[in-house]
């Protein structure tokens, strides 16, 4: 896990913490560099996201890295990507369907309101609140 890469002072907040090659616990890419999306603005459309997915976007009201995942369920929810630990860019794993932090290994679940698996976060990822109008997820 990313505990284990030694990363942790190296890193600053709102940093994707260097190369991406070693920080990928589950073969995903920080979740950062998508396109900003404001209030009452469309993230993607619906149909082109799968379940078990996840779209990277910026939040234009914080300018921060924020993230649209597909439930597997079919439902969608949006969070922060910027972990509550110390400010990295989480990472989405797909083979476990979790959000993970590269630089200390903190683990977050985006079924349940992206709370805290694994430390040392303790608290959950900031939820972004979602709609789906016909076949667009809008930021609300
Ligand atoms: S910044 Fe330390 S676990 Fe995410």
């Amino acid at each position: 896990m990313g505990a284990a890469l030694g990363l942790g002072a190296a890193c600053a907040p709102l940093a994707s913490c260097g190369g991406s090659a070693e920080v990928e616990p589950g073969g995903g890419k920080p979740l950062d560099g998508g396109p900003e999306v404001g209030e009452g603005e469309t993230i993607a459309e619906a149909s082109g996201v799968k379940p078990g997915s996840a779209v990277p976007f910026t939040d234009a009201g914080s300018g921060e890295p924020a993230v649209l995942l597909r439930l597997e369920d079919g439902e969608f929810a949006a969070y922060s990507a910027i972990c509550t630990h110390m400010g990295c860019v989480v990472a989405y794993d797909r083979s476990e369907d979790t959000l993970e932090c590269p630089c200390h290994g903190s683990i977050f679940d985006p079924q349940s309101g992206a709370e805290v698996l694994n430390g040392p976060a303790t608290r959950p990822l900031p939820e972004i609140p979602v709609k789906v109008e016909g076949d667009k997820v809008v930021r609300v």
